[in-house]
């Protein structure tokens, strides 16, 4: 019988911890086997602050999944996020020896392309392709074969802060788990709910989480743009909680049920905000001043990120947003209304077995580690440069 190829993906998010074990099957399908979501505290805007309570939650997500898969398994993909993460464009040009292309030569050109400089603290996650141009000609997709003097490619080089990244290793090392490939968090999210059209027509993704919003932007069938945002919907609990006055507890229902963005609705609500406590009357009005006084400031980060691409006509096919944050009652039609771009929430979608499960804007970025995994995109973790660029050769050539 044929090796089953099992994966098990983790997204060690700001309010909980994703784990997802998939089985790659020869017709590229990917059949979801066991997910699991564990809260967490510990994290702050994607990073980790405490490491003891972080690993619990790793392992209970981990344990959970695995038990429904049947599997044991212990070694990860991982989505990495915060804002750390940068994107460092590389691009590098070669003459042609032979008159023909090589893989070798492509090889040369990539690894090349990659070669920007970084600073000291920090390492290379991850390379990704943005275009290869023959004699001057972009957007040829498999050029080995063709005829040619010149041989060019771009590349996004994806890094992040050594320190992040080793206490990233570290949690999930004392989780009893290690990991096998890092994936950036709005890379993966955005795989794992935006179709190849979209890619190509271009598209804006959002993922909002408890502490980050991810921000990719893709046009031409590949990134232009990654960015995290250091807010989201925790910011807006923080918020009510102390404009309120209402325990943190009280603020998360209180927006769960009754924020909504440009909402006008006047009255007011009841709270007992801790037990023994008087009734609190809170006006509706003075909730969502609050709500909007974040949404506004919110908004101004993630359009300082859109402004780093040039638009002629804006994204053909809108904006599509994942993460908890994004089922905040009428963030879409804000967005819509604000940048003239149609506005969706996406689902995970292209899995197989539990798929339904999956389905929540919230796992996204669980269920694009998985992918990235199952389209072996992804190299094991080298220890040096080098290594890497190589191993990202050999995956995405080989
Ligand atoms: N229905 C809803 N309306 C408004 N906000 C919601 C809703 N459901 C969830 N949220 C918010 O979504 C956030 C959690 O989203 P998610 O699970 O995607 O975050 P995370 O992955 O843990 O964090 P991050 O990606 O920032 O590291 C919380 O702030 C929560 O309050
Ligand atoms: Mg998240």
């Amino acid at each position: 019988m044929p090796k089953r190829s099992l994966m098990l993906a983790l997204d060690v998010g700001t309010t909980k911890v994703s784990a997802l074990v998939a089985e790659s099957k020869a017709d590229g399908e990917v059949a979801v086997l066991g997910i699991a979501a564990t809260p967490v505290v510990g994290m702050r805007r994607g990073l980790v602050f405490e490491i003891e309570r972080v690993a619990l939650a790793i392992r209970d997500a981990a344990n959970r999944a695995n038990s429904m898969a049947g599997t044991s398994l212990t070694q990860a993909g991982v989505a990495i996020n915060g804002d750390h993460l940068m994107l460092v464009p590389g691009q590098a040009k070669i003459a042609l020896k032979t008159g023909v292309i090589r893989s070798e030569d492509l090889q040369q050109v990539m690894i090349k392309a990659a070669h920007v400089s970084l600073a000291n603290d920090r390492e290379v996650i991850r390379v990704i392709r943005r275009g290869i141009s023959v004699d001057g000609f972009r957007g040829v997709v498999d050029p080995v074969g063709m005829v040619a003097h010149t041989l060019e490619s771009e590349v996004f080089v994806v890094s992040g802060l050594n320190t992040v990244i080793r206490n990233l290793r570290h949690v999930i090392s004392i989780a009893g788990l290690s990991v096998s490939s890092f994936v950036p968090a709005p890379e993966a999210s955005a795989n794992a709910v935006l179709s190849d059209d979209e890619k190509q027509v271009g598209v804006v993704h959002l993922d909002i989480g408890g502490g980050t919003t991810g921000v990719s932007v893709y046009r031409g069938g590949h990134v232009q743009h990654l960015g995290v945002v250091p807010l989201g919907g925790e910011s807006i609990t923080a918020d009510l909680s102390m404009g309120l006055g209402v325990v943190p507890t009280q603020a998360e229902r209180l927006k769960l049920e009754h924020a909504a963005v440009g909402s006008e609705r006047e009255g007011t609500l009841e709270v007992r905000a801790v037990s023994g406590q008087a009734v609190k009357l809170i006006p509706l009005k003075e909730l969502q001043e609050i709500v909007a006084a974040r949404i506004e400031e919110w908004t101004d980060y993630v359009e300082k990120q859109l402004q780093k691409i040039e638009w002629t006509k804006g994204p053909a096919a809108g904006v599509v947003m994942t993460g908890g944050g994004s089922l905040l009652k009428g963030l879409d039609s804000h967005l819509q209304v604000r940048w003239g771009w149609p506005v969706r929430i996406g689902t995970p979608h292209g899995l197989g077995g539990l798929s339904d499960l999956s389905k929540s804007p919230g796992y996204a970025t669980v269920v694009g580690v998985a992918k990235a995994m199952a389209q072996n995109k992804l190299e094991p973790e080298p220890e040096t440069l080098w290594r890497r660029i190589l191993q990202f050769w050999v995956n995405l050539w080989g």
